[in-house]
């Protein structure tokens, strides 16, 4: 019997089988009710009493055998049967497409570093403002046109509450509770009621600098402008700055850069002038100064703000502002690397 079982065993361990089917025929033929192993269970009876523990080990030991062999057959002639000819496993696998960033954001960014090399950390405040911090703290004259309904969102009346239209509202906040040095740089979106076209959009999104300290002067902000447009719109760029007014600076100044269209020799673009406009600026009245606690006659400042939406024309020439804010895939992905 001892034998049998051993010429079994050896049977078994060199058992090949290439289909599910040719596997099952092996259980049938070794492990089934009438298979080979049960024939050695139905004559152990007649073993003598003295070898029934060691055969009885060996007989176990053979079905333990069997089961794992074919169990390890069956998986393997599965496995190969689930394997589906056609596949090329060697190809490499799809590529996984990325998000972009968004333009906006880019260039937003690339604003915000180029202040930060010159020493402005950022802030940021909230977009649900109030009338004091968008408008009263920053000089706006009681019937300012901006105040009207037409020109902003309000969310509440008296007191107002209200969609900032300007990211200068951070510029008192920070003022309100911090002594100068103060050199920060304010991204953010900001909103104005405004019907949509190509050239308008009733959100959009802005950077503000301030630089407040002592004797800060013109020639600070008109260095800094430089700097800035170099950085921007590269080395060769020229700047000018014509008067304007703003409520809450004194002088005001507009600034322009030399078309990086056409380097200055006019085109469409730039209307054939020669110059595209970028930013607003100015020294920061001292009446903002004052209401916001800070001493306007010990401290001056400079402050300046521009469009992100129109740098990113100026970069990009996307000049439709819609774009932006309809998360077109094919007009996202034309930013992918862009840096
Ligand atoms: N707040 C202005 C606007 O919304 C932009 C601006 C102009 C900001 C001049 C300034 C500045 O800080 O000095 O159009």
């Amino acid at each position: 019997m001892l034998e049998k079982i051993q010429q079994l065993k050896a049977e078994i361990a060199s058992l090949e089988a290439k289909t599910p089917q040719e596997v099952e025929a092996l259980r049938i033929k070794y492990l089934s009710k009438k298979g080979a192993v049960s024939a050695l269970m139905a004559d152990f009876r007649n073993v003598p009493a003295d070898q029934k523990k060691t055969v009885g080990m060996e007989i176990n030991a053979l079905k333990n055998l069997a089961t794992e062999k074919i169990n390890a057959l069956k998986a393997a002639t599965e496995s190969a049967d689930e394997l589906d000819e056609s596949l090329d496993l060697s190809r490499s696998a799809s590529p996984v497409a990325l998000g972009t960033r968004h333009p906006l954001m880019l260039v937003r960014d690339e604003i915000v570093s180029i202040f930060s090399r010159l020493g402005f950390t950022v802030a940021e405040g909230p977009e649900v403002e109030d009338d004091w911090h968008v408008f009263s703290s920053l000089n706006f004259a009681a019937d300012h046109p901006a105040r009207d309904m037409q020109d902003t969102f309000f969310i509440q009346r008296n007191p107002d509450v209200l969609l900032r239209t300007h990211t200068s509202s951070v510029q008192s906040r920070v003022m309100e509770h911090t002594q100068p040095p103060i050199r920060i740089v304010c991204p953010g979106r900001v909103y104005r009621n405004e019907a949509i076209s190509a050239r308008a959009h009733c959100f959009f999104h802005q950077v503000e600098a301030l630089y407040v300290d002592k004797n800060v002067s013109f020639a600070d902000l008109k260095q800094t402008l430089l700097y800035f447009a170099r950085e921007m719109f590269g080395p060769d760029t020229s700047i000018r700055l014509r008067p304007s007014y703003f409520p809450f600076t004194e002088p005001s100044a507009e600034m322009d850069i030399s078309c990086n269209l056409c380097g200055g020799k006019g085109c469409g673009f730039c209307k054939h002038t020669g110059w595209v406009e970028i930013l607003g600026c100015g020294m920061v009245d001292p009446n903002v100064l004052d209401a916001c606690g800070i001493d306007s006659k010990e401290y001056t400042g400079f402050a300046l703000g521009m469009g992100v939406e129109r740098i990113a024309n100026l970069k990009y020439r996307v000049n439709d502002l819609r774009l932006f804010s309809e998360n077109d895939k094919r007009f996202l992905e034309e930013f992918t690397h862009a840096h």
